[in-house]
């Protein structure tokens, strides 16, 4: 918005400035070449000076000019998380450091911009000494002009007028361009981030059919099955490049319910980002439905699969509005009906207003498990054809852990689903488990054929199944 006010106030007041000058400027330059010309010459001898001054001190400004906004954005940033993480920030015991951080920034951005401020103030009076020596060529070269008899004493004196007349255009047009070299930095970040390209587009013909954002054509969407298939795909992220899968190939058929385990960093969300397309693939296919998501709009896809997180987000506002996130135009008949097969209904009559009960900011006013419930429900209303839950009951006390396994239950039936766990004991029921250490499936099976197996998965569930005993037996 500072870049754009910026930009705005160049072009409707500082533009039509220069028009006023340039136009002045011009007409005076007629008059004395009419008076005289030699003299006029002598005064645009000064032009050359000039713009190599100008050149160098361009140079300078706009470096500094652009220091000055990146720290200004550093600044903003800081500040934000600042605000947003203080109580992380008080926990930690690092409010000390943030101090610190904060004064070193504000620091370098008070030395800079007093740095450009000194460069802004030489180049004005160069300007002005510039202008001087201007007006002393004239008094020498017309006064001996006079002397000699060429030229009478009015003449000169017109013409005296008239180049004094000229500074203050010049300044105007000099001051001009310094606010162009410093709105210059504006344009170049404005620029940059309208010219980020998204990772993942769609292309010409998959908009042509199925729309945009803004102009889906729903005619032509099908309706999604929910079959999955990984086709010989490797992927890095595009800013790391070490491959997190590497020929990667997997099978899922159409209602399936699939549990994904392994240690962190295995490479778990990385499968379902590149099922939602978060993400595409550096090699190979990702299909859905035995199509390239690249065939289909995200939009489409988006709309067709629900997305639970570790850390559920509601937007400030009521449950209600909450919940029609995940339809706009569901009734409270709808949002009831979702909210009681999660089994958060009496949870909702329980609250002030029941559905007109304020969350708070990002759900502030509930407790993680009440949010999850609900994020829960808001992906049941879409009524999704694929389901992924990503470590959905990871921040969850294990008394909540109950109520929301049994509303997992009844989301995932019917529907293929994905289900990263860090809890083993929630995953025994699934069609199928995928163990994945470092971006391979290296176990696949049922929970019961991976215990008999015993190996990774083995050791994996009778290690948490200990823990918990002894965890039970201390209590
Ligand atoms: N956005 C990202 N950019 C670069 N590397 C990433 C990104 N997300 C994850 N990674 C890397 O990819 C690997 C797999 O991560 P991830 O799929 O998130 O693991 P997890 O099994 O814990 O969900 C990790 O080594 C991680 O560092
Ligand atoms: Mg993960």
């Amino acid at each position: 918005m500072s870049d754009t006010d910026r930009i705005g106030t160049l072009v409707s007041w500082h533009l039509m400035q220069f028009v006023w000058n340039f136009s002045y400027l011009f007409f005076v330059f007629v008059v004395m070449i009419r008076i005289d010309l030699k003299l006029t010459l002598y005064l645009m001898l000064l032009i050359p000076v000039a713009a190599v001054l100008i050149a160098y001190f361009q140079k300078h400004l706009v470096v500094l000019n652009r220091k000055i906004r990146e720290i200004n954005s550093r600044i903003t940033g800081n500040f934000n998380e600042g605000i947003t993480g203080a109580r992380s920030i008080r926990t930690l015991v690092v409010e000390d450091t943030m101090q610190k951080d904060f004064e070193k920034d504000t620091d370098l951005m008070r030395k800079t911009s007093i740095n450009a401020t000194h460069y802004s103030a030489l180049f004005s009076s160069t300007v002005t000494i510039l202008s001087s020596i201007a007006l002393s060529l004239v008094l020498w070269q017309g006064g001996k002009l006079n002397l000699a008899g060429l030229m009478q004493i009015g003449t000169l004196s017109v013409f005296m007028s008239y180049a004094l007349n000229m500074l203050e255009p010049v300044q105007g047009m000099i001051e001009m361009i310094s606010q162009l070299i410093a709105v210059q930095v504006n344009i170049e970040r404005l620029n940059r981030l309208l010219n980020t390209e998204s990772d993942v587009k769609d292309s010409a013909e998959v908009i042509e059919k199925y729309g945009d954002v803004f102009e889906p054509k729903k005619e032509n969407w099908e309706k999604l099955k929910g079959e999955v298939e990984f086709r010989n795909v490797s992927f890095h992220y595009p800013d790391g490049d070490e491959m997190v899968l590497e020929n990667f190939s997997l099978h899922i058929p159409q209602g399936m319910n699939v549990a994904i385990v392994g240690e962190t960093g295995a490479g778990k969300s990385t499968l379902v980002n590149l099922i939602c397309r978060f993400f595409e693939p550096t090699e190979g296919q990702v299909l859905i439905d035995g199509r390239d998501v690249r065939e289909r709009s995200q939009l489409w896809l988006h709309s067709n699969i629900g997305y639970v997180l570790q850390t559920p987000h509601l937007f400030s506002g009521t449950v209600r509005e909450n919940m029609r996130y995940g339809k706009p135009d569901a009734t409270d008949d709808d949002i009831m009906k979702a909210l009681k097969l999660v089994h958060a209904d009496e949870m909702v009559s329980r609250m002030p207003g029941g559905l007109d009960a304020e969350v708070g900011e990002g759900g502030d006013l509930l407790s993680t498990g009440e949010k999850q419930l609900l994020s829960f429900a808001r992906a049941l209303l879409a009524d999704p054809g694929i389901l992924v839950l990503d470590e959905a009951t990871s921040s969850i006390d294990t008394e909540t852990e109950k109520a929301i396994q049994d509303a997992i239950n009844v989301m995932i039936r019917g529907r293929t689903s994905f289900m990263i766990a860090h809890r083993l004991s929630t995953v025994v029921d699934a069609d199928v488990i995928l163990v994945v250490s470092d971006g391979v499936i290296v176990e696949q099976g049922t929970h019961r054929e991976l215990m008999e197996a015993g190996g990774y998965y083995y050791r994996l569930y009778t290690r948490q199944y200990e823990e918990s005993m002894t965890r039970e037996a201390l209590l």
